[in-house]
């Protein structure tokens, strides 16, 4: 077979090398479409480059997109994003970029926190820690090459239980409008998850989460009576006025097409948030068409 370039054979190469073609549940011309953008860029808007799945971690930056975008209604000019988890870094890396990307979108600044021992993973404290699969010392972190890799993010190094104690009313973040849930442990998630229960100043009154700990194989079993699912089956149970829930149909919503991480992102809804009932939709009349 002929390819009309060698830019465009070498595209594909890389594409193959990936196994994206074998691991995707996606259709080629999207996958043709990643390899084409990659090597020249042709998708300019932000926003297709998300849904299209044209770069790193799209599902940090769609949910920083919606955050911003829910943030300048509310009149924010700065948001917050955080990753509890942070390990090597890759994923807080991500974040940064995502936040430069997104600020040009729309106007919101975004500061950026990543939470972790720094020493990798703590002791599992029970069964619901889901051991078979983590033990003490995983993910350790590199410290030094991270930090130099670092452009803004704040890390904020040891036990979560103690560096989230008096975060907000020690760092006075913006709002907070995004969280990336990558501890693993249910008791880590657990802990970290009361930070739905600071001040309403310190969160948009709908806060995107992703959970990194819920879709995979029998091996790995995720479940709602262990892991992050049973975190926060049981925040859910013991708050009254605060959600943590799925985004139903998310991943039928705009051009997209269904991945796994549309089933790993949930609203942690405020209810008694001074701004919870703020319109914010654009869809205020429907019109009978004219013909
Ligand atoms: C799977 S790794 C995170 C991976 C990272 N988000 C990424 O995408 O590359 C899980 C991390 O959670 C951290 N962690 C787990 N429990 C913790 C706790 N109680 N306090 C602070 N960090 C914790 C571990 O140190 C480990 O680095």
């Amino acid at each position: 077979m002929r390819f009309p370039s060698k830019n465009l054979a070498s595209a594909l190469r890389g594409l193959v090398r990936r196994k994206l073609f074998l691991q995707d549940p996606i259709p080629t011309r999207y996958l043709l479409l990643r390899a084409l953008d990659r090597r020249y860029g042709i998708v300019k808007s932000y926003q297709r480059k998300l849904d299209y799945g044209l770069v790193e971690r799209a599902h940090y930056g769609h949910c920083m997109l919606h955050a911003a975008i829910l943030a300048r209604k509310l009149q924010h000019s700065r948001i917050s994003c955080i990753e509890f988890g942070v390990a090597g870094g890759a994923g807080l890396i991500a974040m940064e970029q995502h936040a430069e990307a997104v600020r040009a979108e729309t106007g919101v600044e975004i500061v950026v926190f990543g939470f972790d021992t720094g020493k990798g993973m703590p002791a599992p404290v029970d069964y619901r820690d889901l051991p078979y699969l983590w033990q003490s010392g995983y993910f350790a972190m590199d410290i030094p090459k991270l930090s130099g890799r670092l452009k803004i993010a704040r890390l904020l190094l040891g036990d979560v239980a103690e560096t989230l104690q008096d975060f907000t009313e020690r760092e006075k973040p913006p709002p907070i409008g995004f969280i990336a849930f990558d501890l693993d442990y249910y008791s880590s998630t657990v802990t970290a998850l009361k930070i739905f229960e600071a001040n309403h100043r310190y969160l948009l009154p709908r806060v995107a989460c992703y959970f990194d700990d819920m879709v995979g194989d029998i091996d790995w079993a995720y479940n709602e009576f262990t892991g992050e699912l049973l975190a926060i089956k049981e925040f859910n149970a013991q708050h009254h006025d605060i959600k943590i829930a799925p985004v139903s149909g998310l991943r039928f919503s705009g051009r997209r097409i269904p991945q796994a991480w549309h089933e790993q992102i949930f609203v942690a809804h405020l209810f008694a948030h001074p701004d919870y009932r703020t319109p914010i939709s654009e869809l205020t009349q429907l019109p009978l068409d004219a013909n």
